[in-house]
């Protein structure tokens, strides 16, 4: 099917490279010519594993083009993916800005039947939105609205879009649901299940999912401080849990706190869509309450390994909200270097990926090229975020570089009891063998 992606973002990428994949005649469209220049010329603006791959054999094979004609794109598809921003405004509601520019100047340029899919995570009854723009300025033509969220994890969102758990299409009639498992139609014969609901269900579902997701790992972060206090074990408390089919082993990783560009925006939006219809969603309001104080807890952590942390040196190994990225959007470390530096640690910090990004969000940080350079001279490590280099780190060198063997594993990388034989003091986040935490208690 000819295809429009709106917004060459994120989402917009991966959705309009994975659709080409399937088959799919894809255009994605930005407003943005030196994005859309950068594109034409090979280069992938964001960073994301395999995603060079799949647009440039998809470009070559003439299923993927980009471009900055947002109206010839429109006339010539018969369905146009909406995959524009939808950034918190200050109350935490979601901005559909974007997305009702969007509505407007589809339904400007429709020449024909369209169907009109939201792929942005959108407030719920913002497809019946879209739906009255296209009625109200549609020139007479008809637009479905279909809402087809995505579940793309930075890191592995190829992977999560050419094998997702599962589809989910909220539309109204028949001929959508048919164009819709058209478009999806290598993941219908894998026999992927699709959930299939009205639209307003579907818009729910991508939030009930991200709070589901943000309330287990909140829930494992405030068993690990439980762990603190009683001298338990969080890893082995998770497992105990996870074995549970009814519970399962995910996403029970105690660890500094969520971040990213979905959950704590997510979770966000659905509090205040609650709110105004006039309920509170406690549950979700507690998630981001705990989020807030696991982050602000890590620089406790931190000062009490280390005692004052004036005119220390911390060094931060992992800047990014998790590994695989480049995002610091809401990254536990934003509240980590900000606390330290208040209270007048210098901090030296690397990250593989995500120095870049951090240069617009702290001052004062020393950028380093690896863990070594990092740890030279510091007197304390911090394993902030979970890169795969940082697991298998040379001990002996490190511990010759630190100005003291202590290292603070805020993502339980490494086992106490090695760490303990390898001559570390080593403090990791609800573990017992934490002999300092349990101290402290
Ligand atoms: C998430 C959802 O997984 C995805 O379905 C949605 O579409 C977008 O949001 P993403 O933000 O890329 O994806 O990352 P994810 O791997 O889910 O991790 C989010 C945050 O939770 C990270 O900060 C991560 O470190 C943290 N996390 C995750 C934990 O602290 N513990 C866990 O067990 C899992």
């Amino acid at each position: 099917m000819e295809i429009a992606v709106i917004g060459t973002g994120y989402v917009g990428l991966v959705t309009g490279a994975g659709l080409a994949d399937f088959g799919n005649d894809v255009i994605c469209c930005d407003i943005d010519p030196a994005k859309i220049d950068a594109l034409n010329n090979g280069l992938i603006p964001i960073y994301e594993p395999g995603l060079d791959k799949i647009v440039e054999r998809n470009v070559h094979e003439k299923r993927l083009r980009f471009s900055i004609d947002l109206a010839e794109a429109i006339r010539h598809c018969r369905a146009i993916f909406i995959a524009v921003g939808t950034p918190p405004k200050a109350n935490g509601a979601a901005d559909l800005r974007y997305v009702e520019d969007v509505a407007r100047t589809i339904a400007q340029h429709m020449n024909g039947p369209k169907l009109v899919i939201t792929k942005s995570t959108v407030p719920i009854g913002t497809g019946r939105l879209i739906e009255r723009i296209l009625d109200e300025s549609g020139n007479g033509h008809k637009g479905s609205v279909v809402s087809n969220p995505e579940f793309l994890r930075e890191g592995s969102a190829i992977e999560d879009f050419l094998k997702p758990d599962r589809v989910v299409i909220g539309a109204s009639d028949k001929e959508s649901i048919a164009l819709m498992k058209e478009i999806y139609a290598p993941l219908h014969s894998l026999e992927i299940p699709f959930v299939v609901t009205n639209v307003e269900s579907s818009e729910l579902i991508k939030y009930a999912a991200n709070g589901f997701l943000a309330t287990k790992i909140s829930f494992i972060n405030e068993v690990a401080v439980m762990c603190e206090l009683l001298g338990a074990n969080v890893q082995d408390v998770a497992r105990g849990m996870g074995l549970d089919s009814r519970i399962g082993p995910k996403f029970l990783q105690a660890g500094p706190g969520f971040g990213g560009s979905c959950f704590p925006k997510d979770t966000s939006a659905v509090a205040d869509i609650a709110r105004q219809y006039g309920y509170e969603f406690e549950i979700i309001e507690a998630v981001l309450r705990v989020n807030k104080n696991i982050k602000q807890r890590m620089v406790g952590k931190v000062v009490d390994a280390i005692g004052d942390v004036r005119g220390k040196t911390v060094a931060i190994l992992g800047l990014a909200f998790k590994p695989e990225t480049d995002d610091m959007r809401d990254s536990p470390t934003i509240p980590l270097i900000k606390g330290l530096q208040e209270k007048g640690a210098v901090i030296r910090a690397y990250d593989p990926g995500a120095i870049e990004n951090s240069k617009k969000i702290f001052e004062n940080v020393i950028y380093c090229g690896d863990a070594y350079e990092t740890a030279d001279g510091a007197d304390a490590l911090v394993i902030a975020t979970e890169w795969n280099e940082f697991r298998a780190l040379k001990l002996e060198r490190i511990k010759k570089l630190l100005k003291q063997p202590l290292i603070i594993d805020l993502r339980n990388v490494y086992d106490p009891q090695r760490m303990k034989a390898e001559g570390f003091t080593y403090i990791s986040v609800g573990r017992s063998e934490d002999i300092r935490v349990r101290e402290r208690v």
